[in-house]
């Protein structure tokens, strides 16, 4: 689905990522972790295109995908939430929700200043799947709430319902464990083996449990390369990955 081979960053003469090569298997939950400042992020803004590669390959479904722009990711089938849930402090939970979609329909910015009516139809439509994934998410109630009223792990719920609007062939999440409780964390766990496979998942997360337990590869980079790929059993029984982490939150 996803794959990068030798991917360079450069950033003020640093060498954020050095020559990164990934795959993420097409119906698969693929982790992406290691210690903080390790570059999973970064990879993450080369995937969707708010970092250019200084070198190396991005392709997403056997296409390059190197010189993609953030605003065609979701018409290309590519979703992502932020690693600071993101969401517009002043629109309301469904307007963030409905922006998911906006921009993977077919109304254009002209057709859409002008009115015409299929635009209409178009909107209605775009509620009404936002409405159903805040339901299912139980998140109705909270439809017309702004963001900032709402406690953090509702805002990364709401956050990753905007990402599933658009009904993505891959969603990347960064962090989406980062900062919530342990009901959140299973519930996330639950989700994300739902997801699967007819949305493939690439997932940053410290929270190690969820990764151990959900992913069936797991990719690990620190200081910008990668250090080793496997499974679960193999990344919890890699030394290079233990040496990596020592310090860091344990691997379980
Ligand atoms: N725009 C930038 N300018 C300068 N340095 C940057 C920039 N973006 C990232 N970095 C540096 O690159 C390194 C990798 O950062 P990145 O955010 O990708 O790490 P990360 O693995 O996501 O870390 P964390 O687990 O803390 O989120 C860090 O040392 C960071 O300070
Ligand atoms: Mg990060």
């Amino acid at each position: 689905m996803l794959e990068l081979t030798g991917v360079d960053v450069t950033v003020s003469g640093l060498k954020i990522l050095d020559g990164v090569s990934m795959k993420v298997p097409a119906g698969s939950i693929t982790g992406l972790i290691g210690p903080n400042g390790a570059g999973k992020t970064t990879a993450f803004n080369v995937v969707s295109g708010f970092v250019r590669a200084n070198s190396g390959t991005v392709t997403f479904k056997g296409k390059s995908i190197n010189h993609v722009k953030t605003h065609q990711l979701a018409k290309l089938g590519i979703s992502r939430t932020l690693q600071a849930v993101g969401l517009f402090p002043t629109l309301t939970v469904l307007e963030n929700v409905m922006l998911g979609a906006t921009s993977r329909n077919k109304a254009g910015i002209l057709s859409e200043s002008l009115a015409l009516p299929w635009v209409d139809k178009e909107q209605r439509v775009i509620r009404q799947k936002s409405v159903e994934i805040l339901r299912r998410f139980t998140l109705d109630s909270v439809m017309d709430a702004m963001p900032g009223e709402l406690p953090y792990p509702t805002q990364k719920k709401v956050a990753l319902a905007r990402a599933l609007v658009s009904e993505p062939d891959l969603l990347l999440l960064d962090e989406p464990a980062g900062g919530v409780g342990a009901e959140e964390i299973r519930e996330l766990s639950a989700l994300l083996q739902q997801l699967t496979p007819e949305c493939t998942v690439l997932l940053v997360e410290h929270h190690m449990e969820l990764v151990m337990e959900v992913c069936d590869l797991i990719w690990v980079l620190d200081a910008g390369k990668i250090i080793a790929s496997g499974t679960p059993a193999q990344i919890r029984s890699n030394q290079d990955v233990l040496t990596a982490y020592l310090g860091e939150a344990e691997v379980s």
